[in-house]
């Protein structure tokens, strides 16, 4: 009989996946998956979840390979990296959600230095002095629609059988004028985020992965196909488009924004945009 077993191919310098493994992982969309531990990175608006970052690592990496998350917030990625055998290293303006990353760390039993590295400062910056890396995985800020868009926190109305209560007011990241979700004007926020994602890039190992997650938003109350910017962006910076995945969230409330006069749509997924930097 024929073995139908999956098999590892020793010629596969990308992942540590079967042939079986790997096949559903080209699937074009998966559905957003929690756990236990993502509980703690809810001090942030806005963080990834671990089961999601851990699917994109086992795909773009082989244990050991080094994680780049230039906007680390909650250090989500850093704790997928680590659950997966592999290294991170992160950036994040704010002080405040480093600290809440290292509070995760510390229950997971992450070594500074050894599993992770967590800088605190301007991506912008910090970039230009760090060691190459075997994947980036990122989510920058949505332009300013944390300000814009009241989406900030809600009341906890989970006890009452609820998933949010009633808007509490709207935190956002920081008034720094470095944070790309402060920058005046979307063609500003797209110029910043090039900018960083260039000496992202030079950083990158060659022929290795980048993936951006983020979803389509309003601005100025105009919806923006924002996956189109961020394509035309990362190509002009020399990243090869590889394809979209879409990150289906169906457990986001719906909100009757044009009802019952025109039609506008709820934001139910993000886009996780691929990218592979294939120098010559
Ligand atoms: C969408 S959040 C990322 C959340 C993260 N994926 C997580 O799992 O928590 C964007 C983050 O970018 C940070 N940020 C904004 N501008 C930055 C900059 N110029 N350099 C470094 N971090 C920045 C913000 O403080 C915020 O935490």
């Amino acid at each position: 009989m024929r073995n139908t077993e999956s098999r590892y191919d020793p010629r596969n310098t990308l992942n540590d996946l079967t042939g079986k493994e790997w096949l559903k992982l080209t699937k074009s969309f998966f559905l957003s998956e929690k756990c236990a531990d993502d509980k703690a990175a809810f001090g942030h608006p806005a963080p990834f979840l671990i089961k999601d970052i851990e699917k994109m690592i086992s795909l773009f990496t082989k244990k050991g390979m080094k994680v780049l998350d230039p906007f680390m917030g909650s250090g989500t990625t850093a704790i997928a990296a680590y659950n997966l055998g592999r290294k991170s290293i992160g950036i994040d303006l704010s002080s405040k959600y480093k600290q809440l990353a290292e509070s995760r760390f510390i229950k997971k039993g992450m070594k500074e230095n050894i599993d992770y590295e967590y800088i605190l400062g301007d991506s912008l910056e910090v970039l230009k002095d760090i060691d190459p890396v075997d994947y980036i995985i990122t989510s920058p800020p949505y332009h300013n629609i944390l300000k814009n868009n009241s989406k900030g926190l809600r009341k906890d109305a989970s006890e009452k059988g609820f998933r949010s209560g009633s808007r509490l007011g709207v935190e956002y990241y920081s008034e720094d004028e470095r944070d790309l979700g402060n920058q005046q004007s979307f063609g500003e926020f797209l110029e910043l985020f090039r900018k960083i994602m260039f000496n992202a890039y030079n950083k990158l190992n060659n022929k290795k992965y980048c993936s951006i997650v983020i979803s389509d938003f309003t601005v100025d109350k105009k919806e923006v196909c924002v996956q189109s910017d961020i394509v035309n962006l990362m190509t002009k910076i020399g990243f090869e488009f590889v394809g979209t995945m879409v990150l289906l969230q169906d457990n986001k409330p719906l909100y009757p924004f044009g009802y019952p006069y025109a039609f506008k749509i709820n934001h139910m997924h993000q886009n996780i945009i691929n990218f592979r930097k294939v120098e010559k």
